[in-house]
């Protein structure tokens, strides 16, 4: 359940790099929902364009790869010149596989930190003199694996570790312009390609319920509300902070265990 009226975002012009699936689509969904005009970016064109399709109210699909600075601030240009104005802008592309660090080549692991770390930082530096100042909104996805390391998993870690603390510099370095910077962390989210990949079956998916505050996983529409929250007026004084939303996963092992 909502909280937030049905014209909030009305006026608003959004861009979401990665929102061709999973969560980020679910974002754009959302903010569609709530009157904003959406674009959704990814790197393939016909996911794009069924995202866009899907998504409705007039959305637009573009196609680009993040880890190309200028492809990308082409098609934020683009966004600009068919909707008129960019007020928020979500970096959430990313890349993810489980291997350990020896059976991973430097290739990569570059691969990842330059989808989820370059890439972040090619959206924001690309997007930043075509926004609406004050009161432009960005949003960077990161993951608990950001603060808490995960074995197989090295690149994945470096990178959201990285993107945390772009997210707390570019907050002080526009933060004088009106430009809010933040950060969301969903915890495992169900009906996510990352969870499909992190947690392969039945008893891995009850293994890790079992540890969540919430016993449960969230749902896609719950990291949305997040978003909203964080681009809305209600967080005019919220910025540079990073928002877990996570049933309390990170909080340690809450399977009831104690110390006996
Ligand atoms: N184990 C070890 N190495 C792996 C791997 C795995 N499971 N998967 C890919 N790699 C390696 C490749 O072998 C290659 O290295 P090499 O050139 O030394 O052989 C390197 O990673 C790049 O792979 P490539 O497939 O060329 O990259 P890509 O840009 O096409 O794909 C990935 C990017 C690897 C992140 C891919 O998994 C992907 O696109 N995933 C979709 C998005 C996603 O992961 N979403 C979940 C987000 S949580």
């Amino acid at each position: 359940m909502s909280a937030f009226r049905d014209d909030l975002l009305a006026g608003k012009t959004a861009f979401i790099a990665g929102g061709t699936s999973g969560i980020n689509l679910g974002i754009a969904k959302r903010f569609a929902e709530l009157g904003a005009k959406v674009a959704v970016a990814g790197r393939n064109p016909d996911k794009a364009a069924k995202a866009a399709e899907e998504i409705g109210r007039g959305a637009r699909g573009y196609s680009c790869d993040v880890r190309d600075y200028a492809a990308t601030r082409t098609v934020m240009e683009q966004v600009v010149e068919a909707f008129g104005r960019l007020d928020i802008v979500i970096s959430g592309a990313a890349g993810n596989f489980l291997a350990p660090a020896l059976g991973m080549s430097a290739n990569a692991f570059r691969t990842v930190v330059d989808i989820d770390l370059d890439g972040t930082f090619n959206v924001f530096r690309g997007c930043y003199d075509l926004l609406q100042k004050p009161g432009a909104s960005l949003i960077a996805i990161t993951a608990p694996q950001a603060v808490n390391p995960m074995m197989l998993q090295i690149h994945a870690c470096a990178a959201k570790a990285g993107i945390n603390q772009v997210i707390r510099v570019l907050a002080m370095e526009w933060g004088p312009d009106g430009v809010r910077v933040n950060g969301i962390s969903p915890g495992p989210i169900a009906g996510t390609e990352g969870m499909a990949r992190l947690s392969p079956d039945e008893e891995a998916s009850a293994r890790s319920k079992g540890r969540i505050a919430l016993r449960r996983w969230g749902e896609i529409g719950e990291v949305a509300e997040s978003a909203v929250f964080l681009c809305s007026e209600s967080a005019a004084y919220v910025t540079g902070t990073i928002l877990d939303c996570d049933g309390g996963s990170q909080l340690g092992d809450a399977g009831g265990q104690g110390l006996g």
